[in-house]
């Protein structure tokens, strides 16, 4: 009994501690709502209302799908200004990211 309840304990441990499975705690939200206005900004506009970059506000990506914009923001769009942020930010993060912007949060 007393076994078995200090293996699951560790394997709670190590689960917690997978990051790749992981969607981004609190602490990274932070940052990446940090990333998303002044980074994704720069090109999109600080209130997403487009710039360099179309808009991503709410009304604007209704139609599209999420995984065509989350590999747009993984591998970014070759021939136009927009970059990869593969490497910067996990799949899970970006996928995160999006549903942010589908919802327009933190605007
Ligand atoms: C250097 C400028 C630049 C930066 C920085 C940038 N983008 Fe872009 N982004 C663009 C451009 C330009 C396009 C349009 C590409 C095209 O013509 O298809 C685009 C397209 C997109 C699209 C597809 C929009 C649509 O209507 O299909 C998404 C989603 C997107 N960007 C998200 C992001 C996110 C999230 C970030 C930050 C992590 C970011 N972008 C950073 C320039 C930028």
């Amino acid at each position: 009994m007393w076994k078995t309840s200090k293996l699951l304990i560790l394997l709670a441990m190590i689960v917690h501690l997978t990051p790749a499975s992981a969607a981004p705690d609190t602490a990274r939200e932070a940052e990446l709502m940090y990333l998303l206005k002044h980074d994704c900004g720069s090109c999109h506009g600080m209130t997403r209302k487009g710039g360099l970059g179309p808009p991503l506000l709410p009304g604007n990506l209704r139609d599209r799908p999420s995984g065509l914009m989350v590999n747009t923001v993984l591998d970014g769009r070759p021939g136009t200004p927009m970059p990869p942020w593969r490497g910067l930010l996990t799949e899970q993060e970006v996928h995160w990211l999006v549903d942010v912007l589908r919802k327009g949060e933190g605007l």
